[in-house]
């Protein structure tokens, strides 16, 4: 009996440490215990990916807004256990509003397959939701400006793992500085979830014999996928 109430206290402290790490990651460094801020706080913890594409709406909080054709949210299930983030839609998001349409979506939706899944099981979506002119890099401004609304993604649907697809959603999650190149094919923390950061798939169009390390990476996915097993793997800082 005693077990089981270490076991809930346990399970509260680290989800209340994953919460304050979340508010800090967001720039919240303390509470004025009000009202407004309770409400806030409630708010937060029941959010769901309807409220959050309410919230950014018709967006036009950053440049990338003046040239889109279609927001590009996100799309999956909002129970995923697994969320593949990408960089910014391409051309064929742009004009049908979905995630990995294109070319790099069809090998995308190939890895995905290759670990036993579908699309259905998993969500997909990127770190800035409109697309850049002529598929340019994201610049910094505006992923900070779009970065919240993927945290809160992260938030709402709260996954076991996260697959950050590339240097841009690899950087804005683990490490801004890392080259892809170093920071793939092992696990890192980003507020309590596991990211493993491996190669974007346009990459992989690019460059076909990449596929095999994409392939090393995504393996070390299936003992949970296949069993629900957990990741026994140090994890790195
Ligand atoms: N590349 C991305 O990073 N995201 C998409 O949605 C499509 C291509």
């Amino acid at each position: 009996m005693k077990a089981i109430w270490t076991n809930r206290l346990n399970d509260t402290l680290a989800e209340i440490e994953h919460t304050l790490r979340f508010l800090s990651h967001l720039g919240c460094n303390g509470f004025d215990c009000s009202e407004k801020s309770i409400q806030t706080l409630k708010a937060m913890g029941r959010e769901t990916l309807e409220d959050i594409q309410a919230d950014l709406g018709d967006c036009r909080r950053c440049p990338l807004s003046q040239h889109r054709n279609r927001i590009v949210f996100g799309k999956g299930d909002p129970n995923a256990k697994l969320m593949f983030v990408g960089e910014g839609p391409g051309y064929d998001e742009d004009q049908q509003g979905e995630p990995f349409v294109g070319a790099a979506g069809q090998l995308l939706t190939k890895i995905i397959q290759a670990i036993g899944l579908s699309r259905d099981h998993v969500y997909i979506c990127n770190v800035v939701k409109c697309r850049p002119p002529g598929n340019r890099t994201p610049l910094p401004d505006e992923i900070e400006i779009c970065l919240p609304f993927l945290e809160r993604q992260i938030a709402a649907i709260k996954p076991a793992f996260i697959c950050a697809l590339g240097a841009v959603a690899a950087q804005a999650l683990i490490s801004p500085n890392m080259p892809i190149s170093k920071l793939r094919g092992r696990f890192y923390d980003f507020l309590g979830i596991r990211v493993l950061p491996t190669y974007h798939p346009a990459y992989l169009l690019r460059n076909p014999d990449k596929k095999r390390e994409v392939w090393e990476d995504m393996k070390r996915l299936i003992p949970y996928i296949m069993r629900g097993e957990d990741v026994a793997e140090p994890q790195a800082s």
